[in-house]
């Protein structure tokens, strides 16, 4: 490793005093990252204000307002201060505020100290942003073995992760058994990967199973292993039945022990509906983490993203920050949650009916929540052929995963939800006889 830069070795003198734990799960990469406090941007914005400001790599009018093209201008209605030059690394400092109270007030029951979260071109930057300062090459990852594909290309292939796969669902329940085996396999530093609602399956887990999860993570902390513990909560907010959690489980892990650093990604993507704004938040948290050590991790992360993508958009922040802050943002969430919640309620009822006999063919995974839920296929069934048919024949696009097929009712107006599933009963049978 390169010799480390004194401002490196001070973020780890603060986390390394107050949180020996922390310090020991970063990465080498993430040892040796820092936000350059005497670097280009730093001194920039000690400059900002003054008289005379030659600082920045940024064109000004002769007024001082930021250079800009009236074709983009005037069809921004924002302020162009607040547009067209660059954000902060770590992300516009209203923003951030802004976005930590709503992560309070989404998890009334979450206590202790919270970072300040870090803005990220999107979650899966902010989960790239993760593996850089806590994953090293050969590091396991432990995922349920129905995941995200993006989970490889990120941690796998981006990270050199390897996977440690737990099994999702037994009996129709989360396998939080299989969990509690995989972590007990090994010893020393464990990289924990939650996701709820779950991108392919749709579920959320129930608050007993939460609990249960928190319990397992809680004891392996209390057998001395060092935990980062991710919970990527893309799709927060979009719970459509009781007993299932509607908090984070974020809440339940930042303040669970000295041995666990929590780490929460969110951001607009799924949650405002915003996908091309391409905004998320990486949060930390950690029983009885100090506002330093808090500090010290934002630098870090704000040192890997200047170095990465070197900020994310300015106008997609205060477009975004605009919109949380607004009078009709609450009702507008209720009114879109309310639509997705009509088209799960109506794909359960089409299940659940199953006039035609569906269950010959498919049968679903659990699901209860997010924007998907998954159909396991019946033995013989092929899930690419069909979708080749679903395709060619029924004018009908679903996603193949394995042998699931992955069903975005989030995408499909609640009216088609019956015609989506009778085209995949067809599409099944058809198969299915010619197969035999
Ligand atoms: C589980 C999960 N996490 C993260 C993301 C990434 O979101 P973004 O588009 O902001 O990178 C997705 C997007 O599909 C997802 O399904």
């Amino acid at each position: 490793m390169n010799k480390l830069n004194p401002e490196a070795e001070k973020l780890n003198t603060i986390i390394k005093e107050s949180k020996p734990t922390i310090y020991r799960l970063l990465s080498e990469k993430g040892k040796s990252i820092y936000f350059p406090k005497k670097g280009l941007l730093s001194q920039g914005s000690e400059a900002k204000g003054k008289k005379i400001n030659a600082t920045i790599g940024m064109a000004v009018e002769d007024d001082g307002m930021p250079m800009r093209l009236p074709s983009m201008a005037n069809i921004v209605p924002l302020d162009p201060k607040d547009v067209f030059p660059y954000a902060p690394s770590c992300g516009i400092p209203d923003l951030r505020k802004t976005w930590q109270k709503m992560i309070r007030e989404k998890n009334p029951s979450l206590k202790g100290k919270i970072s300040l979260p870090v803005v990220t071109n999107g979650l899966s930057h902010g989960l790239s942003m993760v593996g850089y300062l806590f994953i090293d090459p050969g590091d396991k990852l432990v995922v349920t073995n129905i995941l995200w594909e993006n989970y490889t290309l990120i941690f796998e292939y981006g990270c050199r992760a390897r996977f440690r796969p737990f099994n999702t669902f037994k009996n129709g329940r989360f396998d939080t058994e299989s969990l509690k085996n995989t972590l007990a396999e090994e010893e020393g530093k464990q990289i924990i990967l939650l996701n709820f609602p779950h991108n392919p399956t749709g579920y959320t887990l129930t608050d007993v199973e939460a609990d249960r999860v928190v319990d397992i993570i809680r004891e392996s902390a209390e057998q001395e292993n060092e935990i980062v513990a991710i919970t990527d909560d893309a799709y927060f907010g979009l719970a459509y039945k009781t007993g299932i959690c509607k908090e984070s489980l974020f809440s339940k892990l930042a303040d669970l022990h000295e041995n666990v650093l929590a780490i929460k990604i969110d951001g607009a993507t799924k949650e405002d509906y915003a996908w091309g704004f391409r905004l998320g938040f990486v949060t930390y948290a950690s029983k009885e983490i100090s506002e330093e050590t808090c500090r010290a991790l934002e630098d870090k992360t704000a040192g890997a993203i200047r170095g990465n993508i070197s900020s994310a958009s300015h106008l997609s922040q205060s477009l975004l920050l605009k919109a949380i802050t607004s009078d009709t943002y609450k009702d507008e969430k209720v009114e879109k949650y309310n639509i997705l919640k009509r088209r799960f309620d109506k794909v359960q009822k089409v299940l659940f009916n199953d006039e035609k006999n569906y269950s010959t063919y498919f049968s679903a995974l659990p699901y209860n929540s997010g924007y998907f839920m998954c159909l396991k296929l019946r033995e013989g069934l092929n899930a690419e052929k069909i979708r080749q048919t679903l395709l060619n024949k029924h004018s009908t696009g679903v996603i193949a995963v394995g042998n699931l097929l992955r069903i975005a009712f989030s995408s499909v107006a609640e009216g088609d939800i019956p015609t989506l599933f009778e085209n995949i009963y067809d599409a099944c049978k058809n198969e299915y006889a010619e197969a035999s």
